[in-house]
């Protein structure tokens, strides 16, 4: 962000967090082409919305990955340690994680996600079905790096990253993260990563596009949000999703594509649109098996094996941390 958004923002008073999203909305809408971070997504209504995105019928990859993950279940149980603790990357529904629990010898579950309440809800959840489980949950931004709790210090390490969240970084955000893992894990750790594989236009389209208009609302819900926590008067009926596939640089790209010229007011500033303007809001990076392992082993990771469904729609990669 630059100095100037920052310091607009600090002058709301806001909290730390608001004041963030305030410095990066203000950053984000004066660049040319205008962008906004994917990361803030994820309020409330956000967050319920993209658990409604994975259950559509044209949203191929949770299910996939959770039929890769059940199908595989016996080859995954069989490279994860005894006694292994479990470090979640960013804790959505616990659905994948339960089913590793119920295939591997864990003892101990590592949530790691920035927002508290989300985790300590899940954990209470998720005692509730496995007392015997010790679950010491981190609040941090797993992005960067962060400190494992004792507790697991002895433990074997096993990561876990699932949903093809990295598929949401820049191809050098994917680097830095999978070098920190490597860090936080240490060495001879395990790592059990989800990754979106590339496929037909026409599937990718209807992924990110569903009939129903959920992923729109997803998308619209930023703007929705700007307007919720930062006062802005961001006219939902005035932008409209976009999202396509750019097979050059091999991501889904998602915008907010304003449909007139017109002029919107956040925290005290005018931002001006053309007529078919966009906000650029996401880009969902694909891989094919060789580009992803080739990124593994340029951040430190051998990979060990590699499971996809009977499409090669999706992946589940399993990497040990080299020494
Ligand atoms: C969370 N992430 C992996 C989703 C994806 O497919 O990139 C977010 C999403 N955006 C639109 N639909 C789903």
């Amino acid at each position: 962000m630059n100095a100037h958004a920052a310091a607009g923002a600090k002058a709301q008073h806001f909290d730390p967090q608001t004041s963030a999203f305030a410095a990066d909305v203000l950053d984000g809408l004066s660049r040319q082409p205008k962008q906004l971070s994917p990361k803030y997504f994820y309020d409330a209504a956000g967050s319920e919305l993209f658990e409604q995105i994975t259950v559509l019928p044209e949203y191929y990859p949770t299910r996939t990955e959770l039929g890769i993950l059940r199908a595989h279940g016996a080859d995954i149980a069989a490279i994860v340690p005894e006694g292994a603790a479990l470090v979640e990357f960013g804790a959505g529904a616990t659905t994948k994680a339960r089913l590793l629990l119920q295939h591997c010898r864990i003892d101990a579950y590592v949530p790691v996600d920035i927002s508290g309440d989300f985790l300590k809800a899940q954990a209470k959840a998720l005692q509730r079905d496995y007392p015997e489980l010790l679950i010491a949950p981190v609040v941090a931004d797993f992005t960067t790096p962060f400190a494992l709790p004792k507790a697991v210090a002895d433990r074997p390490k096993v990561g876990f990253f699932p949903g093809s969240t990295l598929g949401n970084f820049e191809p050098h955000e994917a680097s830095a993260f999978l070098r920190s893992a490597r860090q936080i894990l240490g060495p001879g750790a395990l790592m059990l990563i989800g990754v979106d594989l590339e496929k037909s236009d026409s599937l990718l389209h209807a992924a990110y596009n569903d009939a129903a208009g959920v992923t729109a609302r997803f998308n619209l819900n930023l703007l929705a949000r700007i307007d919720r926590e930062l006062g802005g008067d961001f006219d939902l009926s005035a932008f409209t999703h976009r999202a396509i596939y750019n097979r050059e640089r091999h991501r889904i790209e998602m915008h907010l594509v304003s449909r007139k010229t017109q002029t919107v007011r956040v925290l005290g500033k005018s931002v001006s649109f053309r007529a078919g303007e966009s906000i650029h809001t996401e880009n969902s990076y694909k891989y094919s098996l060789e580009r992803f392992t080739t990124l593994a082993r340029s951040t430190g990771w051998t990979p060990q094996m590699s499971w996809t469904d009977d499409d090669i729609l999706f992946s589940v990669h399993a990497l040990v941390a080299s020494v």
